[in-house]
């Protein structure tokens, strides 16, 4: 078996930025949570795959938000050659040399956005993991990153590109699905897409997760819903995202280039009145292939207040979430301070 200190040297050989911590740093405590099950293949073709443009979607992907709140999309109407030139692009940026991505974390280390390790450390601040995490919208920032944190423009010229493309075209799709969920949900269907009339929050994170010597002791991400409305995920072929089915089993989603994952938010579940839900996931690491995943966030503007739609509420359903204000909401979250806002009991 291999013990730590092998592990740390094979870290400091194979896996670039993370060899500035030890292995230590990325193993869960034992008090903390129990070791995930070291199962990426089970169930994976369990997950609802849709096709966007067959008959009976939006009924299709109301169910799959309300019994998974995961589902994968074929048919998304995003050009494959699209998604496989930012996989590429992306691949290039987690492979620049050792120095300049140490630069490149450096230049972010005072930021919640940027590069680094475990850029997404609000939910997980022990992951084996590498991201790089920018604004969309308001203002596309992904040119303004690059720039801050010293990666040269013209070699990287097709990146930026294609994240544009990827994110203009994703944001699109949100729209699309947040219509349709709506359909789904025997709702109008601007019931949510209205209040975002020219106005969304939304980011782009790129994951990368190096191959680990002892995935068993330690995540990529840790389990955790995501805070917005919809997420947006693209996968290469090395699976690790697993979702937390009926509270019970993680099922492995099974990796499809020509798909996109999509996934519920707490603030989508919240203004759904609970119909449609935000589960939990995380990600498992391997000791063998590294694992990309890109991840495109969206959510309202900050100043949206949501309140559970009326006609999701009814004597089977009773009004369940407090309203709030998105920024309200993601402060909390960021400054982690436990139970979500709209979960605090209503009559206090
Ligand atoms: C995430 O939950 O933000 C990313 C999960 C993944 O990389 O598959
Ligand atoms: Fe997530």
């Amino acid at each position: 078996a291999m013990t730590l200190s092998d592990a740390a040297n094979h870290i400091l050989l194979n896996s670039g930025l993370l060899q500035s911590r030890t292995l230590g740093e990325f193993v869960l405590q034992d008090s903390d949570q129990p070791l995930p099950a070291q199962n990426l293949f089970s169930s994976s073709d369990a997950l609802p795959t849709i096709d966007l443009y067959c008959a009976g979607a939006a009924e299709q992907l109301a169910a799959a938000c309300r019994d998974w709140g995961f589902f994968q999309i074929q048919n998304h109407g995003i050009p494959l050659e699209l998604l496989n030139r930012l996989r590429a692009h992306s691949h290039s940026f987690f492979e620049l040399p050792l120095e300049q991505k140490e630069r490149a974390a450096a230049c972010s280390a005072n930021s919640f956005y940027g590069y680094g390790i475990a850029k997404g450390r609000t939910y997980s601040p022990n992951a084996w993991m590498e991201a790089f995490h920018m604004e969309w919208t308001p203002a596309s920032q992904v040119r303004r990153h690059m720039e801050r944190i010293g990666i040269p423009q013209p070699q990287f010229e097709g990146f930026c590109e294609a994240v544009e493309q990827y994110a203009s075209q994703a944001e699109k799709l949100a729209v699309q699905l947040m219509e349709l969920v709506a359909l789904g949900l025997g709702l109008d269907a601007t019931t949510f897409s209205r209040h975002f009339a020219g106005s969304s929050t939304s980011t782009v994170r790129m994951n990368y997760y190096p191959p680990c010597p002892q995935p068993s002791r330690t995540l990529g991400i840790s389990p955790h819903s995501d805070f917005n409305i919809f997420t947006i995920l693209l996968q290469d072929t090395v699976a690790g995202l697993q979702v937390l089915k009926d509270n019970d089993e993680w099922v492995t989603v099974k990796p499809n280039p020509n798909a996109l994952v999509v996934n519920v938010g707490d603030t989508l579940h919240a203004w759904s009145n609970g119909r449609i839900k935000s589960v939990m996931h995380r990600a498992l690491v391997n000791t063998t292939e590294p694992r990309l995943s890109v991840v495109y966030f969206f959510g309202p503007h900050p100043d949206t207040k949501i309140d559970p739609i009326p006609a999701l509420v009814s004597s089977d359903c009773p009004l369940r979430y407090r309203s709030f204000v998105y920024k309200q909401f993601v402060e909390q979250i960021l400054q982690n301070r436990g139970k979500k806002v709209f979960e605090s009991p209503l009559n206090s």
